[in-house]
């Protein structure tokens, strides 16, 4: 047994995120922001810290690793490194010493998307300190998403707002790759910027999304959503719970409803 280990006898619990400890759970201790607290072993860093009684009114959102409100910085007991992860998906570890970033004072440019111009150039002008750059790659390593950073600000430099955009597609916006950076880049700003580009000036349309857009427009739906707003509660359950749906393991493009009237 480790000298972290709970020295009782106590059964294993099986990993989950719950906040009330079930009989015999064992607890670790975590240090949060130097102060030492007893947490269940199989709780997030978020829920080990509420179960601990910190109330989040900042720092957490959607608690299912998307929103970037909860970025957090620690340590390992005996460990030189900094480790970075969102609290809503990490899971404590005996004596990680932990402080939460919810924001990071990073630079971000003021711009109209609609009035740019949707080159290279124009991110240069905005993120001059794009080429401050030393290609440290701390970004990288401080992305709780694994994102290539260094890959995307790279590909920024010379040009290439497609690639960045696709690289940073699954940046969360949380800041951890602006707070390691030497030279003081707003990366996951400049990214944004990348992506609302690409999004709006670069990439195809989707042309059945259009199709479907127009046909809204020309308000082919609207005696179907009438109905829905005269059903009873109950009546719109029912009609939900019968739906006609596709089968979860037909092949792409192969399945067809009977009811093709909207289709
Ligand atoms: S609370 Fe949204 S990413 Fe953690």
């Amino acid at each position: 047994m480790s000298k972290h280990e709970c020295k009782c006898t106590q059964k294993q619990v099986a990993t989950g995120d719950r906040a009330i400890l079930p009989e015999g759970a064992r607890t670790i201790p975590i240090y949060v922001m130097g102060k030492r607290y007893e947490v269940p072993e199989t709780l997030t860093i978020m829920k080990a810290m509420e179960y601990a009684g910190f109330k989040f009114l900042r720092g957490a959102g959607c608690r299912g690793g998307i929103c970037g409100a909860c970025p957090t910085v620690y340590r390992k007991e005996g460990d030189y490194k900094l480790y970075f992860g969102l609290a809503c998906q990490t899971v404590v570890e005996p004596n990680m010493y932990l402080a939460q970033i919810p924001f990071y004072p990073a630079n971000r440019a003021a711009y109209e998307i609609d009035r740019i111009e949707p080159v290279a150039e124009t991110i240069h002008a905005l993120y001059p300190e794009l080429f401050r750059c030393v290609a440290c790659n701390n970004c990288t390593k401080a992305c709780p998403m694994g994102v290539e950073v260094l890959d995307y600000i790279s590909a920024l430099k010379q040009g290439d707002i497609a690639r960045a955009a696709q690289i940073s597609f699954d940046c969360i916006q949380c800041g951890l790759c602006s707070s390691r950076c030497m030279g003081e880049l707003p990366q996951y700003h400049i990214a944004q910027l990348a992506r609302r580009i690409y999004g709006k000036y670069i990439q195809p349309n989707a042309e059945h999304l259009e199709k479907r857009v127009k046909e809204i427009e020309s308000g082919r739906y609207d005696g179907m959503l009438d109905n829905f707003q005269e059903m009873s509660h109950a009546e719109l359950e029912k009609f939900y719970k019968e739906r006609e749906r596709e089968p979860d393991m037909a092949p792409n493009g192969t399945w067809v409803p009977k009811d093709t009237q909207y289709l």
